[in-house]
């Protein structure tokens, strides 16, 4: 069941949302060192986040007010890297996500291969300014830059057996100390339903804040989707699978009484342990109070994905 959510444009941005100052302000083209010579002087990791990206700034979210850099990057959850939030900025900061390349598998017309430079080439990347919500009752707003996954999916050429993708987040013992505990099925895999996957709103990012994405965030490419909880958002992508049945994912499989496929966010459908009525903004200070949740997060276009469908059941 495919929708025509992409009746605006393939970017999901109205022109009138445009303004002509934002239009293309281009910065450099595709990846830019911070310099060669500096490069020399830092660890692989460091090197490859001082690079910045070449994309189009929008008038996408500009309204929202956005949580600090600092905070985004430092208050994470990436299990791999451990289940603390403070443990992936730290533990991640060897992690290479160069060279990287994506498996592309399952229901297609042919399994293939894709690079991280290639895949940032298959659309214009652009600035999305998105409202994050996590199941746990926290929210960020977050700058992140990246491309339609519709781009990825258009080049992939799914056959008609696609009904699901499948992302399988990379997954190293070796280099990942909280991949060597089993606090999850791993590797961690998510899921989303085909026409989700098609949704303008999401988005395959390689950047935050103007800059490649930090390891901590999911380096060198992970998904977001504004309108379900942060455990959809894989990261650090390595393979994409094209599937005819629902995607067992790794939050499934740890407590399907807890996470369900779809995930979306609700304030009519609390999690056990969790309200999900309300959320706090990361960075607001001490006395700002607690911020209504709203239905898929204030992303009200995506209602029409969900129609007919038992929300407090497919949560
Ligand atoms: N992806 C992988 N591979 N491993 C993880 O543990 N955590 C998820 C999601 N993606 C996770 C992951 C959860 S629970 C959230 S809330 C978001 O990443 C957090 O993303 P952020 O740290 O960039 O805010």
């Amino acid at each position: 069941m495919l929708l025509d959510n992409n009746r605006r444009n393939p970017s999901g941005i109205l022109p009138s949302e445009i303004t002509p100052q934002d239009l293309f302000e281009q910065r450099r083209t595709v990846l830019k060192a911070a310099g060669a010579a500096a490069a020399g002087l830092l660890l692989p990791a460091q090197a490859y986040a001082a690079q910045t990206l070449d994309f189009q700034k929008t008038a996408f979210g500009k309204e929202e007010k956005l949580t600090s850099f600092e905070d985004v990057t430092s208050y994470n959850n990436y299990y791999e890297f451990g289940t603390g939030k403070e443990d992936p900025a730290r533990e991640a900061v060897l992690f290479k996500p160069t060279p990287w390349t994506i498996k592309i598998e399952g229901a297609v017309k042919q399994s293939k291969t894709i690079g991280i430079e290639q895949l940032m080439k298959l659309a214009p990347l652009e600035e999305r300014i998105y409202r994050m919500r996590c199941v746990e009752g926290w929210s960020m707003v977050i700058p992140w830059v990246g491309l339609p996954l519709k781009a990825l999916i258009d080049w992939a050429q799914p056959t008609g057996n696609a009904k699901y993708i499948e992302f399988i987040s990379y997954n190293d013992p070796r280099h990942m100390p909280g991949a060597r505990i089993p606090v999850l099925d791993w590797p961690y895999i998510e899921g989303l339903r085909m026409d989700e996957a098609m949704q303008s709103l999401t988005i395959l990012a390689v950047g935050l804040y103007g800059k490649v994405l930090p390891n901590q965030n999911g380096a060198p490419v992970r998904l977001v989707v504004p309108w379900k909880y942060g455990f959809k958002g894989a990261k650090a992508i390595s393979t994409i699978r094209f599937v005819e049945q629902m995607p067992h994912t790794s939050w499934m499989k740890a407590s399907a009484r807890e996470y369900g496929f779809y995930a979306n966010v609700n304030p009519a459908v609390d999690h056990p342990r969790w309200t999900q009525s309300s959320e706090k903004r990361i960075g607001a200070g001490l006395f700002a109070g607690r911020i209504k949740t709203r239905l898929f997060n204030g992303y009200d276009e995506v209602g029409q994905l969900y129609a007919g469908m038992d929300l407090q059941k497919n949560f």
